[in-house]
């Protein structure tokens, strides 16, 4: 995005220029959206230097500062949106899956989440012409539900040459929560040789869950999901990407709940953090019911689509 390299930074030298790269931070954007402490931790400078190096690279991307509304008109003319193969889910999203923010797909098991995960690493592929990104995939996989057959499948139905669309789908599996966190900064490399404008991450809490288990440990886990998805919002703004995460429901069957008796996972954090979320349910003939929820911009609304061989379809 930026020319400017991070040593051009005041006070970034080439041993801080490399304890920084090696930490992660490739880019201005990367430094400029971080805290001083972290940084300070990755780069092993005092927090008030941090301060100075971040005051700059803000400067030099242009971030963190105050924008007008037609500049901010301007940032979200350069929003992609990604078809998800349902006209009536695109409607739903306002055009498709928007890229700079996360889109979080959260039901029961069975529901769709991972099937429509797949569809958006096919249709990434495709000219912006036909709803596509023209870019490649990232999938962080930690529940080993990747499966490359039904990318064949979706990809020959939207004519793509499957042998390439596999090509272009990068998925990293992650065995737990902290592999899951480092697969981010692996998605971030992967992005500097190929034009990576999709990463999911599928199950965005399913590890954190088992790993993090009662009361005393929930302060801890909503932590380290918050800041995941940080690293997961910063990943989406700075490659224009498209994020999408599931989420697995909470089953409350006291009854308390009015209407659908499910909340999320992770609870407000990842509700804050996702600026799209999309509540799957199973409705009748085999249709699952996409419903939006909370969206900043768009009404609140319902989609029904159908999981086939070829994919994901109105
Ligand atoms: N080849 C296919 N053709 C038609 N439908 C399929 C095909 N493969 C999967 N499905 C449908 O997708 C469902 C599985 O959905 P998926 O794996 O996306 O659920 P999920 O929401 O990810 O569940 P979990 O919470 O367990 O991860 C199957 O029950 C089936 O209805
Ligand atoms: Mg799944």
């Amino acid at each position: 995005m930026t020319e400017a390299s991070i040593e051009d930074l005041p006070g970034v030298g080439p041993a801080i220029g490399e304890k920084l790269r090696s930490a992660g931070y490739r880019t201005l954007e990367s430094i400029a959206t971080q805290t001083p402490s972290r940084l300070g931790e990755a780069a092993g400078v005092g927090n008030s230097k941090c301060a100075e190096i971040i005051y700059a690279a803000l400067d030099m991307v242009n971030i963190g500062g105050i924008l007008t509304g037609a500049e901010l008109l301007e940032k979200r003319q350069t929003v992609g949106k990604l078809t998800s193969c349902s006209s009536e889910l695109d409607a739903l999203l306002g055009g498709g899956v928007e890229t700079q923010l996360i889109t979080e797909f959260y039901g029961q098991y069975g529901s769709g989440k991972t099937q429509i995960i797949h569809q958006l690493a096919v249709t990434v592929q495709l000219p912006e012409e036909q709803g596509g990104l023209n870019g490649e995939a990232a999938i962080i996989d930690t529940e080993n539900t990747f499966r490359p057959e039904r990318i064949i499948s979706m990809a020959k139905a939207l004519d793509l040459d499957p042998d390439e669309a596999l090509a272009r789908i990068h998925v990293g599996r992650a065995y737990n929560s902290h592999q899951q966190m480092l697969m981010v900064d692996k998605v971030k490399q992967l992005a500097e040789e190929r034009p990576i404008r999709l990463l999911a991450v599928d199950s965005l809490t399913g590890a954190f869950r088992s790993e993090y288990i009662g009361r005393g440990a929930l302060a801890e886990r909503q932590g380290k999901i918050s800041s995941h998805m940080e690293a997961l919002n910063r990943f989406a703004d700075e490659h224009n990407a498209a994020v999408a995460v599931t989420n697995q429901v909470l089953s409350k069957p006291d009854g308390f709940a009015f209407g659908d008796p499910t909340r999320p996972i992770g609870g407000h954090i990842v509700g804050h953090t996702s600026k799209f979320r999309i509540y799957i349910r199973r409705g009748k003939a085999g249709k699952r019911i996409f419903r939006l929820v909370d969206s900043p911009h768009l009404p609140d609304g319902e989609a029904v689509v159908q999981i086939l061989e070829d994919g994901i379809r109105d």
